[in-house]
């Protein structure tokens, strides 16, 4: 089994690709390396000692797909690639717009000419809004809250209308919850550009001393402390998510959709705590206002997964703070790209 890894070279992107490899699954790499680099390939046939095809190719060219398609008999597409910044986006939504949404319109299309009609969508619980109760389950309703939530639940549709005309289609909506950690080598992790949007880099980076202190956006939501809550899920468990998925794609379910999380939910200051508590470092924080657009808690109801995939979550707090902790120290610059 041969399968299109789109936006591979990226955080959850190259995870997967090792789980693929282990797998023995034939892995082939489309990435136009906007985020990420192609260092973080070179890790992953370095952890698994397998090799892997990679094509520096855009989404937005078609052509590029087209040639991909041509070279390799696919088939199925874990579809990755994006932009995924939720500030960015709303500065700048057109280009979101046209990245993701566009870009998934080519991969489609090119997927259509090859009758290749296998795809694991990257989808995210931002497409729950703020959640009128919880845990959150898969039939919760749908909105978005900014561009990058609205390509998402965009392409969502698009995904439905699409086995709607022609039911040969087999999709899967994955929704993931807040992906946090590394690979437990310590080779391969999340290194983002700048300074980190999300909580667990910047955590990590204050922790190695790049960075001062974190700032709590926020200790007066209707939570246990105060601090917002979220349902934080290593990796490399999401990375499996998707292997377990595959087999039930090619059952030919139709459109399928599950939430990839936990069921657990951490605060803020937990997470603080809990990786001062595996780096052995002081991590200083100051109470800050909330983030605009900010909800006060988020956690899956996973059962579903659990039911129809035989999937769940089993590594814990430790082991995201661990492995985070691991690939910091190890990568202090990332791949340096
Ligand atoms: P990432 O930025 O590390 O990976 C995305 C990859 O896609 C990058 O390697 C980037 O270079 C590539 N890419 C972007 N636009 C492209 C294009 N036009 N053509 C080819 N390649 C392109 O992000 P990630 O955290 O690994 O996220 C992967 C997917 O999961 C994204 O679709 C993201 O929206 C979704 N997701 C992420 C999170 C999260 O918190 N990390 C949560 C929910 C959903
Ligand atoms: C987690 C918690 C913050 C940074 C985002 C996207 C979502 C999905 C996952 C893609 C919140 C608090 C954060 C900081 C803080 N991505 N925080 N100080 O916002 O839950 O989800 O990533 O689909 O769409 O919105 O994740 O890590 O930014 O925040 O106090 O410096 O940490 O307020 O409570 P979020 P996050």
């Amino acid at each position: 089994m041969r399968i299109l890894v789109t936006g591979g070279a990226g955080y959850i992107g190259s995870h997967t690709s090792v789980e693929l490899l282990n797998e023995n699954y034939d892995v082939v790499v489309l990435d136009n390396l906007s985020n990420s680099c192609e260092e973080a390939l070179n890790r992953v046939k370095n952890i698994t000692g397998k090799s892997l095809e990679f094509y520096k190719a855009d989404i937005l060219n078609k052509q590029d797909i087209h040639d991909i398609f041509s070279r390799h008999k696919i088939d199925a597409v874990i579809h990755f690639a994006g932009l995924k910044a939720v500030g960015e986006s709303v500065g700048i939504p057109l280009k979101y717009f046209h990245n993701n949404i566009t870009g998934t319109l080519n991969l489609l299309e090119v997927m259509d000419d090859f009758n290749v009609k296998n795809i694991v969508f990257s989808s995210s619980a931002t497409v729950y809004g703020d959640p009128a109760s919880l845990p959150i389950k898969e039939d919760f309703p749908l909105s978005a809250t900014n561009p990058y939530g609205r390509t998402k639940l965009m392409i969502e549709e698009i995904l439905q209308d699409l086995y709607v005309s022609d039911n040969r289609w087999n999709i899967a909506l994955l929704r993931y919850f807040n992906p946090v950690g590394a690979h437990e080598s310590g080779q391969i992790g999340e290194d983002p550009e700048g300074i980190p949007n999300n909580l667990v880099p910047y955590i990590s980076k204050v922790a190695v001393g790049l960075l001062d202190k974190v700032n709590v956006f926020g200790n007066d939501y209707d939570t246990s402390d105060g601090t917002g809550v979220r349902d934080y899920i290593h990796v490399k468990d999401l990375a499996i998510g998707h292997i377990k998925t595959l087999p039930k794609l090619f059952t030919k379910p139709g459109v399928v959709i599950y939430n990839l999380g936990t069921g657990q939910g951490y605060s803020v200051l937990e997470m603080i705590k809990g990786f001062e508590k595996t780096s052995g470092k002081e991590i200083s924080y100051k109470i800050a206002d909330r983030r605009p657009g900010d909800i006060a808690a988020c956690f899956a109801d996973p059962l579903k997964a659990k039911k129809e995939l035989n999937w769940q979550a089993v590594k814990t707090l430790d082991d995201m703070c661990k492995d985070t902790w691991r690939w910091q120290k190890n990568n202090p610059d990332g791949y340096q790209k």
